[in-house]
């Protein structure tokens, strides 16, 4: 483990605690053993008996609980199936002592997660995971949005927030030329099939952004950033077909299937 895989000082923090109770615990758990041991002297002593002395070896008997092999009659039972015989061997003390841990640990984990909340439960964590991813894809996106242009503009007509945005930069600033419902006017009606330069999102983002000066429809890349013009553009493929009333009459070329079905497919 380094340092540096902590991916903020909370989590430094977080994981000092947990060192620190893990110390604690070890703490507590050499003291009472310790009482243990002591308890277990007094007891030999009233009985005029030398307490056995801590060793590994009995550290490790008292945590198997195995009885010796001399001592097993004690604990035959007196059933015999055709010469099989059952000894009543007690669960070994160490599986014992695991369980009892499992039941303190189960008391921690109640009140950190449900009691104090202090931990977050699996779905908010979940949420907290995706508002953050959301987050970096918004970063990612803001910062790559001025690297659109009419070679890579994307077809969005199904994402209702770029079409939405789309809708609003229309609404904002093209509707004087081409119509509250992009029916024409002093610009081209854009919901038909005709197109004076060209139908696919590419050719539509190129005209918006360079616009056509000479003939009065102007260049708004120095107005809309391009995901903006990305935006309007799917808006107006988004109308393609809507047949508003009042529609001014066809300019340019019937090439209108080319963004319709380029649409449809998306
Ligand atoms: C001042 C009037 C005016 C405004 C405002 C205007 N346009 Fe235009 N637009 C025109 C004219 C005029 C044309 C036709 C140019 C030509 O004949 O080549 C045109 C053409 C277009 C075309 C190409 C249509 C085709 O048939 O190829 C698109 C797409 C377009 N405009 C989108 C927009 C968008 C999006 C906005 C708003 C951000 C906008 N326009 C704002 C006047 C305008």
């Amino acid at each position: 483990m380094n340092l540096s895989s902590f991916k903020s000082g909370d989590e430094l923090i977080l994981f000092l605690v947990a060192l620190l109770l893990l110390v604690f615990a070890i703490i507590i758990l050499f003291v009472i053993l310790g009482i243990f041991r002591t308890l277990k002297h007094i007891e030999a002593k009233q009985k005029g008996q030398i307490a056995e002395e801590f060793s590994f070896n009995s550290w490790w008997k008292s945590l198997t609980g195995a009885v010796p092999l001399e001592k097993e009659e004690v604990i035959l039972l007196d059933h015999n199936y055709d010469g099989i015989k059952e000894l009543d061997n007690h669960l070994p003390p160490w599986w014992k002592y695991l369980f009892y841990a499992t039941i303190v640990f189960s008391i921690f984990y109640m009140l950190d997660y449900h009691v104090w909340s202090t931990s977050p439960l699996q779905i908010d964590e979940y949420e907290q995971e995706v508002s953050k991813a959301q987050k970096e894809i918004e970063e990612f996106q803001a910062k790559n949005a001025n690297s659109i242009d009419e070679t890579n503009v994307k077809i969005l007509t199904k994402d209702a927030k770029v079409v939405a945005n789309g809708k609003e930069i229309f609404i904002g600033k093209c509707v004087a030329c081409h119509g509250a419902l992009g029916e024409g006017g002093v610009g081209p009606n854009l919901t038909d099939e005709y197109w004076i330069h060209g139908g696919s999102i590419n050719e539509v983002f190129k005209t918006i952004k360079n616009g056509v000066p000479e003939k009065g429809m102007i260049s708004w890349k120095a107005t809309l950033k391009p995901n903006e013009i990305q935006d309007v553009s799917n808006y107006i493929l988004s109308i393609a077909g809507t047949n508003p009333p009042n529609a001014k009459e066809p300019q340019g070329e019937k090439t209108g299937a080319v963004a319709a079905d380029s649409t449809a497919s998306k």
